[in-house]
């Protein structure tokens, strides 16, 4: 494992007023997104998309890496150059979704666990050959009656860990991702507890199989309510539990904390991060970034419908979503910056 250039690439993904784009979706959930949006579900689709997020001028000023699905790591751009040199010529580092998804757990009714450690070594080789520096792997935990239970906690944040050791020995830095999930009507106290013992077993598990934490990128949830509970809590209470939460879990080895956005709106999601990062200014040892999928695409994606007339203005909004989250990671985004032609 060379340790340096773990290293090197976690600081380079972390770069001052940058963050990154998750654009990894798998093809099933990429189709569910174009079907609804009545979008042609094929293979063509999905590149012509990912073209017009990563040719999206400007792009590289706000996002310093971006995630990509297998697929669209074996894909071309319109002129007919691989997706990661599009990706380097706009000055974004390449990374890789390299799960295989989340999966019923045996015995645990309504609970996952993800798939993918098998042959997850010579993939990891393969990727590296073909330019990705970086690697994610998403585990899913759910919210409900009695669950998650410790069982089930403890199986994903074992792979996880299991994971990000073959990252390291490949070269690769592993940007791991404990999802506490938001579907549900449970409180932000109950998120809050699965988020503590998620992010706990997780950092004893990577402890256990002896990852340098100076090389990894954690992708944890906000703490938020369920998007069916009653009571949704201001930004500043989201602010709190979500910083109170790391600072007990998170060894300040780890470089950066670099947020999902799992289904929050996009501007509650540039506030939200907004709001870590005013009001614990100067206080924490990791930077605070974002790595949104859908908090930075979905307005671009509902723009553009799979209509080449629409492809410019689909890719203001990707731009303009990425720079107000670029705002936010330093502390400086505020609600005027919504405002203005084609904006709400
Ligand atoms: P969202 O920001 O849409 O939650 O996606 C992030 C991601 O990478 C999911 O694995």
């Amino acid at each position: 494992m060379n340790v340096t250039q773990l290293i090197d690439t976690a600081n380079a993904m972390m770069i001052e007023g940058k963050g990154l784009l998750a654009m990894d979706e798998s093809n099933p959930t990429c189709n569910k997104r174009f079907a609804a949006l009545g979008i042609a579900q094929t293979p063509e689709a999905r590149r012509i998309y990912r073209d017009l997020i990563v040719t999206t001028p400007g792009l590289g000023d706000f996002i310093s890496g971006a995630i990509l699905f297998d697929e669209t790591l074996r894909q071309q751009t319109n002129a007919g150059i691989s997706f990661v040199d599009a990706l380097k010529k706009a000055g974004i580092i390449p990374g890789i979704k390299v799960d295989m998804g989340a999966r019923d757990m045996a015995g645990f009714p309504g609970e996952k666990v993800t798939e993918g450690l098998d042959g997850l070594r010579s993939r990891l080789v393969e990727y590296a050959a073909m330019g990705a520096r970086f690697a994610k792997w998403r585990a899913v935990i759910t919210v409900g009656d009695g669950i998650p239970t410790q069982a089930c906690i403890d199986a994903n944040m074992h792979a996880l860990a299991r994971y990000a050791a073959l990252c390291q020995d490949a070269g690769l830095v592993p940007m791991v991702e404990p999802e506490v999930l938001m579907d549900g009507s449970h409180t932000l106290d109950q998120c809050l507890v699965a988020t503590e013992k998620s992010q706990h077993a997780l950092f004893h598990q990577l402890y256990q199989m002896r990852v340098d934490l100076r090389g990894v990128i954690l992708k944890p949830n906000m703490v938020l309510p369920g998007k069916q509970c009653p009571q949704q809590d201001n930004v500043d209470r989201v602010a709190d539990a979500t910083i109170t939460c790391l600072l007990k879990h998170v060894p300040a080895a780890v470089p950066s904390v670099a947020f999902l956005s799992g289904g929050q709106s996009a501007e509650l999601a540039s506030q939200r991060l907004n709001a870590m990062n005013v009001r614990f200014k100067g206080r924490l040892p990791w930077v605070l970034t974002f790595s949104y999928s859908r908090a930075i695409q979905q307005p671009a994606l509902e723009l553009w419908r799979g209509q080449p007339a629409n492809i410019t203005s689909a890719q203001q909004a990707l731009h303009h979503r990425a720079s107000c989250n670029s705002a936010a990671r330093r502390g400086v985004y505020n609600a005027a910056m919504e405002k203005g032609p084609g904006r709400s």
